[in-house]
């Protein structure tokens, strides 16, 4: 299953076309600060990128990145990765919108419906992390029904600021997960 459709997002396999938009998000110093991308991203490296992600297998142990695409005029907005672990029953996700766009609930509506086809699929359990300062990401985390699960002090580098930084840590486990009302459309 590639495709997941919610109420305003199609989530989809990368496209070497999403390459400009992805490296004009990746490349806003106020995207890209918590995260650990290689920094500025050249539009070579971005096309090397998307057309990584676009080969990926989500039924594969490993990453896999969906696309984020808005229905309303088709742009391709961000990006969600779901890293499956070996034994097929964990994963960890990873996710970023395109600042023009926060603030309205797309990231928490596109981690819903991957949460929901992952543990639809027959998962035990979802983690995810992040700097202990990205005040966004812990509260879509949160609002989704992750549980914070200790802070790691000092845990990640960043590998453009040199800093070192603490990590939160954060689960959500199949028999907490609270279904959507209206649940998103898989092809
Ligand atoms: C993390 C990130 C995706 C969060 O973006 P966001 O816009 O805050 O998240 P959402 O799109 O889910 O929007 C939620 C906000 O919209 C509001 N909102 C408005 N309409 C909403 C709706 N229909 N449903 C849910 N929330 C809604 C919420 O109240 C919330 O605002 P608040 O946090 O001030 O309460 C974004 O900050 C980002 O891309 N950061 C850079 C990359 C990054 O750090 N990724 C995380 C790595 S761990």
């Amino acid at each position: 299953m590639i495709e997941i459709e919610t109420e305003r997002l199609v989530l989809r396999r990368f496209r070497i076309r999403d390459a400009a938009p992805m490296a004009a998000y990746r490349n806003d110093p106020d995207i890209a600060r918590y995260q650990a991308w290689p920094s500025p991203l050249t539009p070579e490296a971005a096309t090397d990128q998307a057309r990584v992600y676009s080969e990926q297998d989500p039924e594969q142990p490993g990453w896999f990145q969906y696309a984020i695409e808005l229905k309303a005029d088709r742009s391709m907005v961000g990006d969600l990765g779901v890293n499956l672990h070996a034994n097929r029953l964990q994963a960890d996700l990873g996710y970023t919108l395109a600042p023009g766009l926060h603030g309205q609930g797309y990231a928490t509506e596109a981690v819903r419906a991957v949460l929901d086809h992952l543990f639809r699929w027959g998962l035990h359990r979802v983690s995810a992390e992040c700097d202990a300062r990205n005040t966004p990401s812990a509260r879509l985390l949160e609002r989704v029904g992750f549980d914070l699960e200790g802070r790691r002090p000092e845990f990640t580098l960043n590998i453009n600021t040199g800093e070192w930084t603490d990590t939160l840590l954060y689960g959500l486990l199949a028999s907490r997960w609270q279904k959507p009302a209206v649940g998103p459309q898989e092809h």
